[in-house]
């Protein structure tokens, strides 16, 4: 796995932006798909300015959305519908018809996860970039320790650190337990893979993932002998490399 290292977070979401834009740039109308958790943000604000100094046309690709807490919708702070529009899809000006993303206040998951299988289809039958970051518990998405790698979509109990962690997403208390997302079998099957993790508190899942045996316990890990795969990180994600 190449392993890119940042001064701080700020020169990581540049060089994360930069890396995104020569990709559209090389590859118009290809599908991306993009975490929402809050690393990649900074990465968001970045590849927003390259678009406003005229270095890529973000409206040149299209997008699929990760995942999404089930029984979450836009309403909602903290969604993954509520995050992607609000700091990317909006600011970008990305068209309504380039982006398709789960709704989490769908009724039938079945039908939730075809729509978006669907979509994936009609775009070449597979994503072409994916940005990921990684979990306190190794996750990407909401492939969850121990998921595997499922192609397609999944519906999934969300894992005991995923539930630990979620409060720092919302405003309220809210009892999230499922997730829906694309598999990671499918994200692996993108050509190309960016993982992002920023700060001291990920170091040693980090570590794990670039520098351990792949294990489904650390679903990132199982992504490692990707031919395609870069992760980029701050020095305080680096320090147990
Ligand atoms: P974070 O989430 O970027 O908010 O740390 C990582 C993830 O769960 O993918």
């Amino acid at each position: 796995m190449k392993t890119v290292i940042s001064r701080d977070p700020s020169e990581a979401a540049r060089s994360v932006a930069r890396s995104i834009a020569e990709f559209i740039v090389q590859n118009p109308g290809s599908l991306m798909c993009f975490a929402a958790g809050d690393t990649p943000l900074s990465a968001f604000a970045e590849l927003i300015k390259l678009q406003d100094s005229g270095e890529v046309d973000l409206s040149s690709v299209f997008y699929v959305g990760l995942d999404e807490w089930v029984g979450l919708g836009r309403e909602t702070r903290g969604s993954c519908v509520q995050v992607m529009f609000d700091s990317f899809y909006d600011p970008a000006h990305i068209p309504a018809d380039h982006v398709r993303v789960f709704d989490g206040l769908c009724v039938d998951t079945e039908a939730e996860k075809a729509r978006i299988v669907d979509w994936i289809q009609e775009h070449g039958g597979k994503i072409d970039f994916t940005l990921l970051g990684i979990g306190m518990n190794g996750h990407i998405g909401f492939n969850e320790p121990y998921a595997g790698l499922p192609e397609g979509c999944i519906v999934i109990g969300l894992d005991d650190t995923t539930k630990a962690v979620s409060p720092k997403y919302f405003d309220r208390p809210l009892p999230v337990e499922r997730g829906i997302g694309v598999g990671a079998g499918e994200l692996k099957k993108a050509r190309k893979i960016l993982l992002m993790a920023t700060g001291a508190h990920k170091a040693d899942i980090v570590r794990k993932t670039v520098l351990d045996a792949p294990s489904p316990s650390v679903p990132a890990s199982l992504l490692a002998d990707h031919p395609d795969i870069a992760i980029y990180l701050d020095e305080a994600a680096a320090s147990s490399l």
